[in-house]
């Protein structure tokens, strides 16, 4: 900072946040006892993601003191399987060898398994019992339910749980995974049935997305900055993509995302609820219900899409040096001749005084040439630019252009027009460039681990309110309705691509280039 800088530098070395950073009294955080209760604990997002946010958590000593954790699930296991199961994919991000070691072992320590049936009232009573019997000297007792188990089952668990293994003497949360629904009508079943034994107060529905630090850091941008927000309008802004891109396939996850598909597995969840955090209204305070109304607004004023402004593709298979990618056909759990949309893109248009006529193109797709999710916001033309015939740059193609790099190698940087130093002149585009790991030294807590600490904190802010997601289903309904009705054949394209050429002339319909 300059000589008249008043605002004090963060410590970018400080270690990551404390409970005390987080806003959060020790003695009252240690007061109650809690158990996490995983339902589903042999499966994969429990082993990928769920245990090791829980010990990353426990490494910076952000669970409660007296906090166990159990697995819950109808495979046969020992307590010391159990432990060994999850073990190995425990990563030490934040720790040298040795001491990690000790950590960990202090952490599987505290870990459980109880065998049990996902329908069974009597099974969860076990359950409620080992934990009765474990937190008995405390005044208070949490319980927190994580259901990381397929969608057809969340009803069941919920009734079981909720009947079987309530604490009577503290709060029980639930934590339930996407998918919520597969339409409008599905999500209603779906929403009716587990309101029967959960309030609203209880329900955590999971968006991981909503977790990701640049995720959080967009209404941060927005909303603590003068210089964003006035521009963030149909008067400056062009267009606004919302890009998601992976380099792998469904290897392995076929059967599930068969039923699914891209849209309802990474459009109709992650990206809108992006779109939603980037063009909702100021919210009246940041408490979770003000947030979350001004997303209901803003979703609710989206318009409802037309197969026009859609493409589907699927990957095939191809060869890239010597090296066979298989296609989506080609995993032995998708059914034969499916026309799954393995990517989609859409214009998605908001009918509203601020973002009126503007597109906001959403793209997602599996089997493409990289892994990265990004934000671009491009602005307007400068008008009656004073460059516009200087050498050097094509001023109808370098506008302004806002990046919002949520992964890898987090980043927001401003692409700006510069002059190049020297004699004469000549312009070039460059970029105000944050880069994460250039400017702070910390690693980046994963999403899970964020999400599962404001449960354990009953924040509801990054998680998705019942409204939300029947608006979100309404919008996307009729065209799902309409690919599956008319059958409609996904375009293919090369495993490794850039997608179908289909996206490229979506957006050039609405004069936009694909960043
Ligand atoms: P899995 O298919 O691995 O299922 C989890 C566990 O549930 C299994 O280990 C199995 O345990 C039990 N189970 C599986 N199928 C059935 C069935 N038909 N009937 C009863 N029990 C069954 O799921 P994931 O771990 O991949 O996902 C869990 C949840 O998280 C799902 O809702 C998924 O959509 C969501 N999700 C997953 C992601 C991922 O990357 N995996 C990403 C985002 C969301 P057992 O046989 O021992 O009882
Ligand atoms: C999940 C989808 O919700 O998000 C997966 O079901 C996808 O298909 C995953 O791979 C991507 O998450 P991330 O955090 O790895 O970008």
């Amino acid at each position: 900072g300059g000589s008249g800088a008043s605002v004090p530098e963060v410590d970018r070395n400080a270690k990551i946040p404390n409970l005390q950073a987080y806003g959060l009294e020790p003695e009252n955080w240690n007061k109650a006892a809690l158990s996490i209760v995983v339902v589903g604990a042999s499966g994969d997002l429990a082993k990928k993601k769920i245990f090791p946010s829980l010990f990353a958590l426990y490494h910076d000593g952000m669970l409660p003191k007296n906090f166990t954790i159990y697995g819950y699930a109808r495979s046969k296991m020992s307590e010391e399987e159990f432990r060994s199961s999850i073990e190995g994919s425990l990563g030490c991000r934040l720790a040298d060898g040795a001491k990690c070691e000790e950590t960990m072992g202090n952490f599987l320590s505290t870990c459980r398994y109880q065998q049990g049936q996902y329908k069974s009232v009597d099974d969860f009573g076990k359950l409620s019992k080992r934990i009765a019997e474990h937190d008995g000297g405390h005044e208070r007792a949490n319980r927190i339910f994580y259901l990381s188990i397929p969608p057809s089952i969340f009803t069941d668990v919920a009734a079981a749980a909720s009947e079987g293994c309530s604490s009577d003497s503290g709060f029980t949360r639930v934590i339930v995974e996407k998918p919520f629904g597969r339409d409008s009508e599905s999500f209603q079943e779906l929403s009716q049935a587990l309101s029967r034994h959960l309030t609203e107060d209880q329900m955590f529905r999971i968006d991981h997305y909503l977790g990701k630090e640049l995720i959080e850091n967009l209404t941060v941008l927005r909303f603590a900055n003068l210089v964003f927000e006035p521009l963030w309008s149909r008067n400056y802004i062009r267009n606004v993509q919302v890009i998601f891109s992976e380099d792998f396939g469904t290897e392995g996850r076929g059967g599930y995302f068969d039923n699914y598909g891209i849209i309802r597995d990474v459009l109709q969840n992650h990206l809108l609820q992006i779109v939603a955090l980037f063009a909702m209204e100021p919210p009246v305070s940041l408490e979770a219900e003000d947030i979350r109304n001004e997303k209901v607004k803003v979703l609710r004023c989206m318009k409802t899409m037309s197969m026009d402004d859609v493409v589907v593709g699927q990957y095939r298979a191809r060869s890239i040096g010597g090296e066979h990618h298989p296609g989506y056909l080609d995993d032995e759990t998708v059914p034969a001749g499916s026309i799954c949309p393995t990517f989609a893109a859409i214009a998605l248009f908001i009918n509203n005084a601020r973002w009126d006529g503007v597109p906001f193109l959403l793209k997602a797709g599996k089997a493409l040439h990289s892994r990265h999710a990004e934000i671009r916001v491009q602005f307007r033309h400068v008008p009656g630019n004073l460059y516009r015939n200087k050498m050097g740059l094509d001023l109808d193609r370098a506008t302004n252009e806002l990046v919002i790099r949520i992964q890898p190698n987090e980043a927001i940087y401003l692409k700006v027009n510069n002059k190049v130093p020297g004699l004469g002149l000549k312009l070039d585009v460059t970029k105000l460039d944050l880069t994460y790991k250039s400017r702070y030294n910390n690693p980046l807590p994963d999403a899970y681990e964020r999400l599962i600490l404001d449960v354990i904190n009953g924040d509801k802010r990054l998680f998705i309110r019942n409204d939300e997601l029947e608006a979100a289903w309404s919008l996307f309904t009729p065209i799902l309705k309409e690919i599956e009705e008319k059958q409609i054949s996904p375009e293919l394209y090369p495993y490794g691509s850039r997608g179908p050429v289909g996206a490229h002339y979506l957006a050039a319909k609405y004069g936009v280039r694909w960043g």
